[in-house]
């Protein structure tokens, strides 16, 4: 039985008084221990999806299933971090990790012992007495991260949780999450609009289409690990990304092509200049991607 199973999922919105489909019967099985990785054009519910996985909005049509039984609400088995980490100020690093156990009612001790493990496991330990604002924003992610696991949920729900990081801090991070995942099994559901990470990360990506979205295409990745973003071999595994990824792009009119702005008729070399767009927007990675292969096939 899959861990998590998404069955005909649909979600209307109301907007500027019409009403906008955004998921159009999404399908996605999700086996224990999959680290899959959702791709899309911007504004095409991935998101919505997730939170609807997390049980924090509720589907207008069709089910998830988790071990089997319907999600109706959120829980501790299905944790989301989120793009900005979701801090509190006011709290130090220690507690913002210990929230969450603190609010289940773990005794102090226990959650210290807990947290000190996961602060330990993301290199925070000597930050434990900081607070948020004395903090980089990798170093901010990784405590929403450490924050999520403290919980032990079985699926961790990430949404787009590198995309404010910079290229260097990410590629750290995305080889810390491979062996976080590694180590501890967790399942987990990655929203991310940069193909690299989804190649480096995922044991399959699913490609969203653009709205009302349905899961268009789920593609296997056993490359060995870990992996990391230069990996020649993902190269070509990004390219198939690209390929289910690009049209869908296009086809995005309105909300859906606004973080996608005029690229999507550049000529691929052009949008090289936005190399550190790469994080930001699928079709900035399709050029930036293309302008590599064009650079003497190296890649
Ligand atoms: N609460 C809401 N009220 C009205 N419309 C909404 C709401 N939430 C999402 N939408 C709309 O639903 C669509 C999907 O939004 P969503 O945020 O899930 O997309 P996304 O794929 O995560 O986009 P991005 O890649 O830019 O983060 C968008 O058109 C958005 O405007
Ligand atoms: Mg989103």
């Amino acid at each position: 039985m899959a861990k998590l199973e998404a069955r005909g999922i649909t979600k209307y919105f109301e907007h500027e008084s019409h009403r906008l489909q955004a998921l159009g019967g999404v399908n996605l099985k999700v086996e224990s221990g999959d680290f899959v990785c959702l791709v899309g054009p911007s504004g095409c519910g991935k998101s919505t999806f997730l939170r609807i996985v997390a049980g924090l909005e509720k589907p207008d049509g069709g089910q998830i299933l988790f071990d089997g039984r319907p999600v109706t609400e959120t829980g501790p088995t299905r944790i989301m971090v989120f793009q900005e980490g979701a801090l509190f100020p006011w709290l130090t690093v220690r507690d913002n990790v210990e929230f969450g156990l603190k609010v289940s009612g773990i005794p102090r001790e226990k959650r210290a012992e807990i947290s000190e493990r996961y602060l330990d496991m993301m290199q925070l330990t000597k930050f434990a007495g900081s607070y948020t604002h004395q903090l980089s924003t990798g170093m901010k992610q990784r405590v929403a991260i450490a924050r999520a696991l403290v919980m032990d949920p079985d699926v961790l729900l990430m949404d787009e949780p590198f995309a404010a990081l910079d290229a260097q801090t990410r590629d750290l991070l995305l080889v810390e999450t491979q062996l976080i995942w590694a180590r501890t099994k967790k399942t987990i559901m990655f929203v991310t609009h940069n193909v690299a990470e989804a190649a480096v990360l995922g044991t399959k990506v699913a490609v969203f289409s653009n709205r009302p979205s349905v899961v268009k295409r789920e593609i296997p990745n056993d490359f060995p690990r870990p992996r990391v973003p230069d990996d020649k071999e993902l190269i070509d595994f990004q390219h198939e990304i690209l390929q289910e990824l690009r049209p869908e792009v296009r086809k995005g009119g309105g909300a859906g092509a606004a973080a996608a702005p005029a690229a999507a008729e550049e000529a691929p070399g052009e949008g090289a200049s936005g190399a550190n767009k790469d994080d930001t927007d699928a079709e900035g990675t399709v050029a930036v991607e293309e302008e590599k292969r064009r650079e003497g096939g190296t890649r």
